[in-house]
């Protein structure tokens, strides 16, 4: 039988690929996560993710300096405090000499308006316990006492500087919290990127490591079961009512379908978190030569993109973007 319809019509050159290809990825797409730490005299390349650092004051503002010179729409911070300034509540977060907001008082005296600063704006890191929240007596995470905590949090990151706030706690009414404080401190101008859907997942590993958590137990009393779709849905429509002003979808990878339908549904920019397990994955996969490092990172990525994110976020961010640029 002659074929009628020919699609390797449309494959025949890698110009004629280019042509049609639906997809595309450029540098301004990704967004690089960053951790900075106290109390470490050089970077420390985190061992479950290698090629990702916790940096120094001084290397974080060189690396996002490269970064942004790369091509990267942002960049987002995560903070490393030293284990002794870890407590029950999590008062580095507000301490606006805690690491955090130093770190983003040093990017943003770096790097200006040029590009977006993030900064994450959860409990987690500055915790003893490890949890995204403060804790109840009888040791649940208490969500409207830890609201309050994320909006003096919110307030501290504003006037270090962050152009967007990255609420990833997980609480009910984190989003409109944030904004009613933002807002009463003058900060109407500081968005949040809200992780609107993000579920309770093992490939959360290796930030584990990066950031030094002290979790014992896991986070499915606040993040997401991943069974569960219509739920997510209902996420983005609350974090939207709350004046979110762009969503994302994380994990990304296990999560494209998810991902495909909060695109489809929302009218503000989507964001996915390619996170740590995901950079892991590939990365123990090319070291021992079973795949192509590089052509993998591009297809996830672009893949990602498919499945409806405006923005990634990825480990890879500075490198791809030197690549696509
Ligand atoms: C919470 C937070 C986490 C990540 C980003 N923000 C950890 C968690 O929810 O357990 C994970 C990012 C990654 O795995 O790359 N502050």
């Amino acid at each position: 039988m002659y074929p009628e319809f020919r699609p390797r019509r449309l494959r025949t050159t890698p110009a004629m690929r280019r042509l049609v290809a639906e997809t595309s990825l450029e540098p301004r797409h990704l967004v690089l996560p960053m951790f900075v730490a106290d109390g470490i005299g050089a970077p420390r390349e985190i061992s479950s993710m290698p090629g990702v650092f916790q940096h120094t004051f001084d290397s974080l503002r060189a690396a996002a300096t490269t970064a942004v010179e790369a091509g990267v729409g942002g960049l987002m911070l995560f903070g490393v405090p030293r284990p002794e300034d870890k407590d029950a509540r999590g008062s580095g977060a507000t301490d606006p000499d805690g690491v955090l907001n130093r770190g983003l008082r040093d990017l943003r005296d770096e790097l200006g308006d040029a590009t977006v600063i993030m900064a994450d704006t959860c409990l987690d890191e500055f915790t003893d316990h490890g949890h995204c929240g403060v804790l109840t007596e009888s040791g649940r995470v208490d969500n409207d006492a830890t609201l309050e905590r994320y909006a003096e949090m919110a307030v501290a990151q504003a006037e270090s500087g962050a152009h967007l706030l990255g609420p990833s706690g997980m609480m009910d009414g984190q989003v409109a919290t944030i904004r009613a404080a933002l807002d009463a401190a003058g900060f109407q101008d500081v968005g949040q990127l809200a992780y609107a859907a993000k579920y309770a997942s093992a490939f959360y590993g290796p930030f584990r490591e990066a950031v030094g958590s002290s979790l014992e137990g896991d986070r499915r009393t606040y993040q997401q079961d991943p069974a569960n779709r219509r739920e997510a849905l209902r996420e983005v429509d609350l974090d939207l009512a709350e004046g979110a002003d762009l969503v994302m979808v994380k994990p990304a990878m296990s999560y494209l379908d998810i991902l495909r339908e909060v695109a489809d549904r929302s009218d503000v920019p989507v964001a996915a978190y390619q996170i740590s397990g995901e950079y892991s994955m590939i990365t123990a996969a090319a070291q021992n030569g079973w795949i192509d490092r590089d052509a993998a990172v591009l297809e996830s990525l672009t893949s990602i993109r498919r499945a409806g994110a405006d923005i990634v976020l990825t480990y890879w961010a500075a490198e791809a973007a030197g690549w696509l640029s």
